[in-house]
């Protein structure tokens, strides 16, 4: 399965990068977490104090940016411009800024371009929320994840509780609610299943399920049961 792309889409919390990133360790594939590229770019835009609303700007810094992903001794690290930082992309600033950023057309055209290049270098498992439409449409694998809101935020709840961030849960749900709603009508590769994608309602499956059905599911294609 060393050429098989595997394109993992669907609403923030549903489970993706978890899943993504175990999908690619069992078939031996690279994991490429789209999401981080684009809070790769927020944050560097709010370091820089650049106007989110300001298209100019955004497109120069995201042409004149250099983003790695590396698999290293503690997981999946987030490069920019030769500095670390997997934990700063995940700050709270960066989640409610990042669906502004991705929604400007300069910033995605030059993404996906890089992401179609990570996957011209071999088998991927990409997660994200066009990759079955619009990054990888050839992708032998499609799946489109979702799982309840209530399911979302809490995931999400125990992910921050984890990283040492105190939350609250209904602000949790209205903030996801709000990146959905906007990442579902933007004008530019908005949130939406590909046609051929494998619909998967993760409320209440574990993670090794929902690995599970993925792995059966490619099993079934290459194999071409
Ligand atoms: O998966 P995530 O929560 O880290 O993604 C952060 C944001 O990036 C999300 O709100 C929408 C955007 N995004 C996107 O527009 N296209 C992708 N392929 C991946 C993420």
């Amino acid at each position: 399965m060393s050429r098989l792309s595997v394109a993992i889409d669907g609403p923030a919390g549903a489970g993706k990068s978890t899943v993504a990133r175990q999908v690619a360790k069992r078939l031996g594939l690279t994991y490429v977490d789209t999401g981080a590229m684009y809070r790769a770019i927020t944050w560097k835009a709010l370091q820089n104090r650049i106007d989110l609303a300001e298209e100019g700007s955004l497109a120069q810094l995201v042409r004149e940016t250099r983003i790695r992903l590396k698999t290293g001794r503690r997981g999946m690290e987030v490069w920019v411009d030769g500095m670390l930082v997997s934990e700063a992309i995940r700050a709270p600033a960066v989640t409610s800024n990042v669906s502004a950023v991705a929604g400007q057309p300069e910033v995605r055209r030059v993404l996906v371009e890089k992401q179609q290049e990570l996957a011209r270098e071999g088998g991927v498992v990409m997660d994200g929320r066009d990759i079955g439409t619009r990054v990888l449409p050839e992708a032998e694998i499609k799946v489109f994840l979702t799982a309840s809101i209530e399911e979302r935020a809490r995931r999400r709840y125990h992910e921050w509780v984890r990283r040492g961030y105190s939350i609250d849960m209904e602000d949790l749900k209205k903030e996801i609610s709000m990146r959905d709603e906007k990442d579902k009508n933007r004008e530019h590769s908005p949130l939406r299943p590909a046609e051929d994608a494998v619909h998967l309602d993760t409320t209440g499956l574990s993670v090794e399920e929902v690995v599970s059905s993925i792995l059966e599911l490619c099993r079934t294609k290459v194999g071409g049961g």
